[in-house]
């Protein structure tokens, strides 16, 4: 273990300000710590350059360090970057969310998705005057508050009556959230989930034309629940408008953060004014609800760094060139699989503008050991790849560099394979699931 690791461990409980970020997620030779970001790179303490498919947990899509998304952040921090009432910057970002996606009237600002979707959670309780949660298992993660955790495996320190108020239904099965709706009447406050994740929504097998979502958004107008998309990752990405307008669908409440203000802390709860003003102040006598209310929530550089960034994606249709990129990459990907003999051992997939990568053995198990061993060759190689994110400077050289890491990384996977283990490959612990029960 180096310096580094030891001081932030030491320093910092799980020694990363995000889980997945912790050293257990990452093969031995991962950098340890990083200086500094540009396009779709990032570097090490020693300058070492490594070819970026992580983006800051998706948070950056233009690439690190876009100087004219940079630039409006600069201009709002010489104006003083936090005010003592609302700014201009402000308004104009909450103006830019409401134009932009179909189904938002009002919008509140904060810095981390997780507070967003916590929020949304608390209206829909206020909304309903009911106290669960149905939220989609299969969606890996929504917040870092207990409502969320409480349903994961990492229970310790959450009160058991918590832990009782979420409940979980499968994505594309719409008879699970069906049963859910039937076990608990009337106790359902909202559905959480987001519009995609590792596939698109199939459809409707009742109503042609429209997808599982539609019969989500059916549920929870027949059983009287909020109806909360959670674009984290899909906003800014899938389309401009969100995977809402993706999907020609409209939810009751939404939340936006990740890749909204390229890399800049912001995220956003959204939706119809008729919950949303639940927050609201100006009607005497209501009784109120306490919505997202913090120092930083509307931080200006942040705010000017989201208008910014809309305008770029706009200008420079970046959302085709992370589908685009995102198709010839799973192709690649697939492609050398195949070449080599592996395709049942290592695949690609999902949809294109957020691929994913699944590692197996020789039986067709899901394997954390050959996972981490292609870690450990990409990196060899100079790429960084914990998973996909895209972003905008992932261009031709880009690809041509992921293509001969990979091709090199695949041949070590193969001999794997064909030993049946890991062993003298792999240099290291094997990566670990961050929802587990013990470290
Ligand atoms: C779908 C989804 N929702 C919410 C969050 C929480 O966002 P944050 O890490 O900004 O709190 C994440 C973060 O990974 C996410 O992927």
């Amino acid at each position: 273990m180096s310096d580094y690791q030891k001081r932030l461990l030491k320093a910092i409980p799980g020694g990363a300000h995000t889980y997945s970020r912790g050293f257990d997620q990452y093969p031995e030779n991962a950098p340890e710590i990083l200086a500094r970001g540009k396009a779709a790179s990032v570097f090490d303490d020693q300058g070492r350059e490594y070819l970026d498919y992580g983006m800051a947990l998706r948070a950056v899509s233009l690439g690190y360090a876009n100087e004219a998304v940079d630039e409006a952040a600069f201009t709002q921090i010489k104006a003083g970057n936090n005010l003592t009432r609302p700014s201009l910057i402000e308004l104009e970002a909450a103006e830019t969310l409401i134009d932009l996606i179909d189904s938002v009237d009002m919008v509140k600002f904060t810095k981390n998705g997780s507070t967003a979707v916590s929020a949304a959670v608390k209206l829909a309780r206020a909304y309903t005057g009911r106290d669960l949660i149905a939220r989609c298992s299969e969606h890996p993660f929504f917040s870092y508050d207990d409502w969320f955790i409480g349903s994961t495996p990492i229970q310790k320190g959450i009160p058991k009556n918590i832990i009782e108020q979420t409940k979980c239904f499968a994505y594309n099965d719409i008879t699970s959230l069906e049963a859910l709706f039937e076990q608990y009447p009337d106790q359902i406050s909202c559905v959480v989930l987001e519009p995609s994740n590792v596939d698109h929504p199939a459809p409707s097998s009742t109503h042609p034309g429209e997808t599982y979502l539609h019969d989500v958004q059916r549920l929870c107008k027949k059983y009287g629940a909020v109806f909360v998309l959670d674009e984290m990752i899909t906003g800014f990405r899938w389309h401009i408008k969100g995977a809402q307008h993706f999907y020609n669908i409209q939810p009751d409440l939404c939340t936006f953060g990740k890749a909204m203000a390229n890399g800049f802390s912001l995220a956003a709860v959204a939706g119809k004014r008729e919950i949303m003003q639940l927050g609201s102040i100006e009607k005497t006598g209501e009784e109120r609800l306490f919505l997202l209310s913090t120092t930083h929530g509307a931080e200006m550089c942040s705010l000017g760094a989201f208008v910014r960034s809309v305008q770029f994606i706009q200008e420079h249709d970046v959302i085709a060139h992370l589908w685009g990129y995102g198709e010839k990459l799973i192709a690649m990907m697939n492609r050398l699989a195949e070449q080599k003999g592996i395709a049942h051992c290592f695949e690609a997939g999902g949809v294109a503008c957020s691929p994913w990568y699944i590692t197996k053995d020789h039986t067709g198990q899901i394997s954390m050991p050959l996972r981490t061993l292609f870690s450990q060759e990409m990196i060899n190689q100079g790429v960084l790849m914990p998973w996909i994110a895209l972003s905008f400077c992932h261009q031709d050289e880009a690809f041509e560099k992921t293509q001969n890491a990979m091709d090199k990384a695949l041949d070590v996977y193969v001999q794997a394979i064909e030993k049946q283990s890991v062993e003298g490959l792999l240099h290291g612990a094997v990566i670990k699931p961050v929802f587990r029960q013990r470290n």
